[in-house]
């Protein structure tokens, strides 16, 4: 070919690659007329996406880090998966509302383990109809703000837990010289709060199914992580490491599924026989007692509804979002209050005023406390990307357009650590959830159980499980950390939920009333240092306006 013609061509190519990004501008451009803009974003690799970007140990970092650049809604490609990403917390409300995101997002890991059964990961007619019953279910079961009856039942049953949990630390600070791991026997007694008010069944503490189930619960969650590739590239499955995981959840799955069916169908006769003996005695049936009893009375045959698999995974969703999300929580809680003595100082303060064994009514009255819960829950987003939605349906929201098949991710993390809403955001202070009058005072900016249609089910039941653990052991034990305790890591490990390394504390007990008067001159000088420092936060803040 001659040198005239091959110009030819390469002028021929380039006019034709000109055609078709003005094509594709105009076509774009009248998209955004009809439908609305898409958000901004990064440009990624091919097939790939942004996927080779993120910190695989951090994901919620490298997301906050592009927030910081796109603003509060930006767009990028995970793998094939196009990713909206939300870290505003008024974008948030206003888009959960919509019908059209309450789907739940095309992974490849939890589809393929959930296939769309129970709720976390439900769709559609079923995820309605299932949440409205558990609802009502959880409400039966003592699980609402007004004070009777049924939730001083549910006191009673997690209070139970709590009590435990507060001997086995007792017994073993003093077997191990005050220092210890605090998980094992939280992790058995909040488990066992909620196997209780799920199953009707709980477990000694050595029991072998126990043991396993509580294991596959603290890998899987790290398994399960939104960012894992695999969700994003299904063929990555193939590789050995990938192989692995897979095959441990499906064999978890498998193995738990079998451990649910010997209980439900325990439950089933139990069921059988009162029902029997109260029919003899003419008595009414009994008021369920568990969330598997309420569906098992309420089971009807032949329903897609009440089939075996919705019934094995709502289980496994329920133990799964109630223990792995409030255990996080309380093992950031005591790591934060043993590493911040003068906010301990101060809780101890409110909680030495309260009976032994605080009510949670008593508790309920310590302002701090439920400050300190607050600030926990900021500091560490335990769903530190939130559980991500899924777009059913092409959508337009405000200037924006979603698409059908996208996941929206809530960015907790950076919602909960935006300076310009919670200034220098990695410090711990409680104070932020008190205004001028010392008043509990939550920022709209605060959103741990995410909102609209989908907003966590179990978030009354989540706050009386943290106060009651939270409060009874910083009621009983001062904590601290161990002098020759190695560099505190404040990352944790980030699967689904964000989890602390594990660290031990010295738990030392604290004498009944013992220096009360102390405790509270203690408490008067430290109110003061707090009014001084909102002064100065106040002054700072004016400033900045100027
Ligand atoms: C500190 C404790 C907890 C936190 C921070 C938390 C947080 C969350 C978040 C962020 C979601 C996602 C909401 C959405 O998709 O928009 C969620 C969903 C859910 N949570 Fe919780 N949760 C907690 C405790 C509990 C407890 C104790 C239960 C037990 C009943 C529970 C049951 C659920 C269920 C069933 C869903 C799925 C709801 C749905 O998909 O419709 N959670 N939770």
């Amino acid at each position: 070919m001659t040198d005239s013609a091959l110009m030819e061509l390469a002028v021929l190519g380039l006019l034709l690659a000109v055609i078709v990004i003005i094509i594709s501008l105009i076509c774009h451009r009248r998209n955004e007329r009809l439908f609305g803009r898409t958000p901004p974003g990064p440009w990624g690799l091919p097939l790939l996406g942004y996927l080779p970007f993120l910190d695989r140990k951090a994901p919620h970092k490298s997301l906050q880090t592009l927030a910081k650049r796109f603003g509060g809604i930006y767009q990028l490609s995970m793998g094939s998966v196009r990713t909206v990403v939300l870290s505003d917390a008024a974008m948030v409300r206003e888009f959960l509302r919509y019908e059209q995101l309450t789907a739940r997002a095309p992974l490849y890991v939890t589809h393929g383990i959930m296939k769309g059964y129970g709720i976390v990961g439900a769709a559609g007619a079923i995820w309605k109809y299932q949440r409205r019953q558990l609802i009502e279910w959880l409400k039966a079961l003592g699980m609402t703000r007004k004070q009777c009856e049924t939730r001083a039942q549910l006191e009673q049953r997690i209070a139970r837990g709590v009590n435990e949990c507060v001997q086995s630390y007792e017994t073993e600070a003093q077997e191990a010289g005050g220092v210890l791991d605090p998980l094992p026997s939280l992790q058995h007694s909040l488990g066992n709060v909620i196997n209780d008010l799920v199953f009707g069944e709980t477990y000694r503490r050595n029991d072998p199914n126990w043991l396993y189930l509580q294991q596959l619960q603290e890998e899987g969650v790290k398994l399960i992580g939104v960012s894992a590739v695999v969700n994003f590239l299904p063929w990555l499955r193939h590789l050995a490491a990938n192989k692995r995981s897979i095959r441990f959840l499906l064999d978890g799955k498998a193995k738990t599924h079998a451990i649910y069916d010997r209980i439900i169908h325990r439950c089933e006769k139990q069921l059988e026989v009162d029902l029997q003996q109260r029919q003899q005695k003419q008595l009414p049936p009994k008021e369920p007692h568990s969330i598997l009893e309420h569906f098992l009375n309420e089971r009807q045959p032949y329903s897609e509804l009440y089939c075996d698999d919705q019934l094995r995974h709502l289980l496994a969703d329920l133990f799964g979002a109630g223990v792995d999300t409030a255990l996080a929580t309380l093992r950031w809680f005591l790591l934060y209050l043993a590493r911040e003595p003068r906010c301990q100082q101060r809780l101890q303060a409110e909680l030495q005023q309260l009976s032994e064994t605080p009510s949670l009514a008593e508790l309920e009255t310590s302002v701090y406390l439920r400050a300190c819960l607050s600030e926990v829950q900021r500091i560490r987003s335990v769903v530190p990307l939130g559980i991500p939605h899924g777009v059913e349906r092409d959508v337009t929201i405000g200037d924006y357009c979603l698409r059908s098949g996208s996941m929206v991710l809530i960015l907790q993390w950076a919602i909960h650590m935006n300076p310009d809403v919670w200034p220098q955001p990695e410090q711990f202070r409680p104070e932020r959830f008190l205004n001028a009058d010392g008043d509990y005072a939550a920022p709209a900016q605060f959103i741990p159980f995410q909102t609209g249609k989908r907003m966590c089910p179990g978030d009354e039941l989540a706050r009386m499980m943290l106060t009651l653990f939270a409060g009874r052991i910083l009621r009983r034990f001062h904590i601290q950390l161990p002098s020759d305790q190695p560099a505190i890591d404040l990352d944790g490990e980030c699967g689904i939920t964000l989890t602390p390394a594990h660290y031990k504390l010295r738990f030392s007990k604290l004498k009944p009333r013992e220096g009360k008067a102390k405790v509270e001159k203690e408490k008067e000088e430290q109110e003061e240092k707090e009014k001084d420092e909102r002064q100065v936060l106040e002054e700072a803040a004016k400033v900045k306006d100027e």
